[in-house]
């Protein structure tokens, strides 16, 4: 038998690409593709790059580089793709630039790489950054137990894909396409079969992921809560979370789930970019900070212990110092467990980057920084208010020392234990003891009885 081929993907930007870049080497297995660690002894390279930043699209062409050089040195026959964003939006550019370079694939034809592939194979270099009709999905394998174990008991679904907001810095309703909602049906397969795997908590992907509208098995159209309240019946998912979300998506319905549905986490990224009513208006948020503040005062009614996370750009084209501050004082008032900043980077194609008021580069560090000292404190002190409450945390990992795991809270902190009574892809329950900048510490309370009786595998196999 033919020594299995070797695959690395590298991964860039958001978790859609994360769960991409899963789908695409699940469907590689089948060619006899084995995941590597090691770009150096690997038969194909993909990239799957993210266009939403100049620095994260430049990483590609550093990353190329690197590849080539590796490619001189070790005279390896590495086949190279680039899939993703960039991919989308820059094909023909990186074809010219980077001959190292023999496939390019964008985000929606990832079904198709087996096919290129071959091609590929016979010599020629190929480009595909068509929007198809048929849905990728329907042909991309469902993973192997041995994939799922390998990922761990927290998964990813993408349930929706594209924009079509137009916030104008953004380049993702060019890069991903229209809004799409994947059937529920489909859905309902993807995380049932998961649930079978020992994966015990579900992460509902998508650009505008609040904004949902699946067609369901009864031929009504669902909503995001409608598809989370089916999802919390799937016999072993204990936890389900969503992102990303926008402010104008969050409907009753959805706000009432996190109050309805304990498996639904108190935990909300809503990313509100800035606090300042013209700048929100500039950049076409559709919204103010009044309906932030709206949305929040709902949240915290329908769901009291519910934690904030949010994205933040600085430096939009014609922001003014007191505009920043709006953005300071929003912060102060609402308390961010955590968040995203960005300086603001002007993106070809859309219509912030032609505007004549652009921030220079040094104001836009500057408040930068104090956006981020800010957060900080914020995180930290939300942080240390968890120091002495007991929460289910799901063991993901292995620890840095002998017997310790690493799980994750209900709002997403890692949570290092000691030789706990549980293994991989169980709930247990902790109190807190210690805050530090990346996790928190904690002392095992008791096995709660839904991971001990639990009739699924565990994971740790
Ligand atoms: N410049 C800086 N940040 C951006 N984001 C999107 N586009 C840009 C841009 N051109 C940020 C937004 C978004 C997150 C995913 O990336 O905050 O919510
Ligand atoms: Fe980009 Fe705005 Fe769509 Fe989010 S809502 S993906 S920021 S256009």
């Amino acid at each position: 038998m033919d020594a299995p081929r070797k695959l690395y993907v590298k991964s860039f930007g958001c978790q859609m690409n994360v769960y991409d870049s899963h789908r695409m080497a699940d469907m590689l297995a089948r060619e006899g593709y084995v995941e590597t660690n090691e770009p150096a002894e690997a038969d194909l390279v993909i990239l799957n790059t993210c266009h939403i930043r100049e620095k994260a699209a430049e990483k590609v062409y550093s990353e190329l580089g690197r590849l080539r050089k590796s490619k001189e040195e070790t005279g390896q026959q590495t086949l190279v793709a680039v899939a993703g964003c960039v991919a989308q939006a820059e094909g023909a550019e990186i074809m010219k630039r980077a001959p190292v370079v023999d496939l390019v694939v964008g985000p929606q034809s990832y079904h198709r790489l087996p096919e290129m592939l071959a091609k590929v194979r016979g010599g020629a270099r190929a480009v595909d950054t068509d929007f198809p009709i048929e849905d990728k999905f329907d042909h991309l394998p469902a993973p192997s137990l041995a994939a799922t174990r390998k990922r761990g008991p927290a998964a990813f679904v993408t349930v929706q894909e594209g924009c079509d907001k137009f916030c104008t810095f953004c380049v993702v309703p060019y890069t991903r396409g229209a809004e799409v909602s994947r059937p529920v049906a489909k859905i309902m397969a993807e995380a049932q079969r998961l649930a079978e795997q020992g994966v015990r908590e579900l992460t509902l992907i998508g650009q505008n992921v609040n904004a949902f509208h699946g067609t369901g098995p009864d031929g009504r159209t669902w909503s995001l809560a409608d598809l989370l309240h089916r999802l919390a019946e799937i016999p072993g998912i204990g936890r389900l979370r969503y992102t990303t979300s926008h402010p104008r998506d969050m409907g009753e319905d959805l706000i009432a789930a996190h109050r309805d549905l304990p498996a639904l986490m108190p935990y909300l990224h809503l990313p509100v970019q800035s606090g300042s009513d013209r700048v929100l208006h500039a950049m076409n948020r559709k919204h103010g900070r009044d309906l932030f503040f709206d949305i929040i005062a709902r949240m915290r009614a329908a769901r009291p212990d519910i934690a904030l996370s949010s994205d933040f750009i600085v430096g939009f084209p014609g922001e003014t110092e007191a505009e920043f501050e709006e953005t300071m004082d929003l912060i102060a008032k609402v308390g961010f467990a955590s968040a995203y900043s960005f300086k603001y980077s002007p993106r070809p194609g859309t219509p912030a980057a032609d505007h004549g008021a652009q921030v220079e580069e040094s104001v836009k560090t500057e408040r930068l920084h104090r956006l981020q000292a800010s957060l900080e404190a914020s995180k930290r002190a939300f942080d240390a208010s968890c120091v002495g409450r007991t929460f289910d945390v799901l063991l993901e990992k292995p620890g840095r020392l002998p017997g310790q795991l690493i799980g994750r809270s209900p709002y997403l902190q890692s949570v290092v234990v000691n030789a706990p009574p549980a293994g991989i892809g169980e709930f247990i329950s902790v109190t807190i003891t210690e805050a530090g900048p990346n996790s928190l510490a904690g002392k095992v309370v008791s096995v709660p009885a839904s991971a001990s009786e639990r009739p699924l595998a565990a994971m740790e196999a």
